[in-house]
């Protein structure tokens, strides 16, 4: 079948990789795709938003199925758009996208469905008064959420109330524009953190293997937050009891809520946890794959991803399509530009790509390229995601790192901590 993979990222070159290795996929289109993707797929552009460009590809092309990266075009419909035209997407509805473009939404759903969660209220602008009395009566450290999407910058954690205070005017006052005039303040949960994917057809789901990410910038957590600077997977925080309560109390519920409202999720649901006392809470919910789990948890899958997608999208998941890879670990390093998340430099050529192009295990997934002057240069924040899969995460660790250290550009920049958290 012909598939259309929506987005640019690493995340979108891994999902691509495993699409083009699956028996079930014939070409695979990418919209915008980048330099990376291009080895494997064909690179397509047009506004994905517009309803009569996209459906006219895909009809053109003969598209069997969509699979759909970043959850802008899932909060704006997509898929909505795409089963109305008769076409399979692998992707929730706007509705159920609502879990990750509202967190009001999220968490009115969560109390409905007794899915476990921090305890929270909602506020609007015209509520400032109520606000603030909130904040003076909770315990710190305070944690204030945007409402809408804000490209994973719209959460504050704060340790001083009349701080809190300040971040929860500046949100109303617009700091992220509408997705901020209502914000969500939640208590603070104390614990380690994991991301858990969950491929759903609408009734039944699977689990991947649980990962986790890097927020922040710097080296032992330090600096701003990030896109996401490194991850691994699996990882030995979340035990089999976790993976339990997230199948029954989280996974299964949304996909109980969602069919109660008629909007069966279907697609890839990534539950954030937040581990307290052995038992999982939810964080945030994603309605897409993340970035960069997605480059190490699909490196630990074997099988045809383009036959699990279809199935899901059709509402008959056939769960045997994949399989994971047994006692392996997978560990991304990002290799970012110095500067991000603010400013940086781009346009400098990266070499060593070519030397690394065939090493077995070992995979190098573009984010930020673009070619200029038949050279491949840095134009992005999070320019390359380096993984290696390997018998033990320490190892798996070495052969990133020393693979990282082979490839070169003028301001590359990278933590040198990814996996440790797991490893000591
Ligand atoms: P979110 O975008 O909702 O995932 O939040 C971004 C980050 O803020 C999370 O990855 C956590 O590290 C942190 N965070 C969010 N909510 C909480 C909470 N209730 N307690 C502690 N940390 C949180
Ligand atoms: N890595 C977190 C995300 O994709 O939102």
């Amino acid at each position: 079948m012909n598939i259309l993979v929506i987005g640019s990222g690493g995340r979108e070159h891994a999902l691509c990789l495993k699409l083009y290795e699956s028996d079930n996929s014939n070409n695979i289109y990418c919209n915008p795709g980048n330099p990376g993707i291009q080895q494997i797929a064909q690179n397509v552009q047009f506004d994905v938003n517009n309803e009569d460009l996209l459906i006219s590809f895909c009809k053109d092309e003969k598209i069997k199925l969509v699979v759909v990266g970043p959850e802008q075009p899932l909060a704006m419909g997509i898929a909505d758009k795409l089963r109305q035209n008769g076409i399979n997407c692998f992707g929730p509805s706007e509705y159920a996208s609502q879990l990750e473009s509202s967190k009001s939404f999220a968490k009115e759903f969560m109390d409905e469905f007794n899915i476990p969660t921090a305890s929270y209220k909602t506020f609007e602008s015209k509520d400032l008064s109520d606000c603030f009395r909130y904040i003076e009566n909770s315990d710190l450290p305070i944690v204030i959420k945007a409402d809408g999407l804000a490209g994973g910058k719209g959460v504050y954690i704060s340790n001083d109330k009349n701080e809190a205070k300040q971040i929860a005017e500046d949100f109303f006052e617009g700091k992220f524009g509408e997705a901020s005039k209502k914000i969500v303040i939640e208590q603070f949960l104390d614990g380690v953190e994991a991301s858990i994917f969950a491929i759903c057809d609408g009734e039944n789901f699977i689990l991947l293997p649980p990962s986790q990410d890097y927020k922040r910038a710097k080296d032992g957590d330090l600096g701003l937050n990030t896109g996401g600077m490194g991850s691994f997977s699996p990882t030995p925080f979340v035990d089999y009891k976790i993976l339990e309560d997230v199948k029954t109390k989280i996974v299964s519920q949304v996909l109980k809520g969602m069919k109660s409202r008629k909007n069966r999720f279907i697609g890839c649901l990534f539950v954030g946890i937040m581990i307290v006392n052995n038992k999982p809470f939810v964080i945030e919910f994603n309605v897409r794959f993340g970035d960069p789990e997605t480059q190490s948890v699909l490196s630990l899958i074997e099988g045809d991803l383009a036959k699990l997608f279809y199935t899901a999208s059709i509402g008959s998941l056939e769960k045997n399509c994949i399989s994971i890879k047994k006692d392996k670990y997978a560990c991304t390093v990002i290799l970012a530009s110095e500067g991000y998340p603010e400013n940086f430099n781009k346009g400098f050529e990266i070499k060593g790509l070519q030397n690394n192009s065939s090493l077995k295990d070992r995979f190098i997934f573009h984010a930020g390229t673009k070619i200029e002057n038949n050279k491949i240069v840095n134009s992005g924040g999070r320019v390359l995601g380096i993984t290696a899969v390997a018998n033990s995460l320490k190892e798996a660790k070495e052969n990133a790192y020393n693979l990282a250290e082979g490839i070169d550009f003028e301001n590359k920049y990278y933590r040198r901590d990814i996996a440790d958290s797991a490893i000591k």
